[in-house]
């Protein structure tokens, strides 16, 4: 089977990982396959912020708890995050998530550990989130999509049983 597909189709979720951080290179790889992702228009309104730094990373996590309203870490002590945003217009949900199944892809391909972490949009929806968009010098009107946490993978990572049933194929 080719490669590319073989990936796309045995890709899982990780939510264990090892404490290090990816390289430059790699995170420069992830990085370029979304913003490869298709966008309506070729507008391209995908941001992509890329959070390594251990205190920030622990912020955002507890951002993201705090929109659950629960203490834990939601990021499952993944050492490196990459937060995907979209400059808002009609196709911005649709382009911003394609960005995110890029990264996972990708980062599966490359034998990472990777998995959306929701909750992005209610983020950067407050007081906090907006002064970080504006201290990393992001600008626009913009909307959170998610948070891809990544690393080196602590556990196996196993495909899912697929549902049965969701393909129609019609004459
Ligand atoms: C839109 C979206 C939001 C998700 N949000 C979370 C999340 O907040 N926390 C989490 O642990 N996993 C989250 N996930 C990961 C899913 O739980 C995971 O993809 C699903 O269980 C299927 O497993 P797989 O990715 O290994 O196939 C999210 C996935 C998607 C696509």
């Amino acid at each position: 089977m080719n490669e590319a597909v073989k990936a796309i189709i045995e890709r899982s979720s990780c939510n264990q990982f090892k404490p290090e951080h990816l390289t430059k290179e790699e995170i420069d790889l992830i990085v370029r396959a979304g913003l490869n992702a298709p966008s309506g228009m070729n507008r391209q309104p995908q941001r992509l912020v890329v959070v390594q730094n251990p205190n920030m990373v622990k912020k955002l996590s507890a951002m993201n708890a705090a929109v659950m309203g629960r203490d834990g870490d939601p990021f499952y002590g993944a050492p490196n995050v990459i937060i995907v945003l979209v400059e808002k217009n009609g196709t911005c949900i649709p382009d911003g998530s394609l960005a995110m199944g890029n990264m996972l892809n990708a980062a599966y391909a490359m034998g990472l550990g990777a998995r959306w972490i929701n909750r992005a949009k209610e983020m950067f929806e407050t007081d906090e989130g907006k002064a970080l968009l504006k201290e990393w010098g992001l600008t626009g009107d913009l909307e959170g999509i998610g948070c891809c946490i990544l690393g080196y993978p602590d556990m196996k990572l196993e495909t899912k049983e697929k549902v049965p049933g969701r393909v129609f194929y019609v004459d």
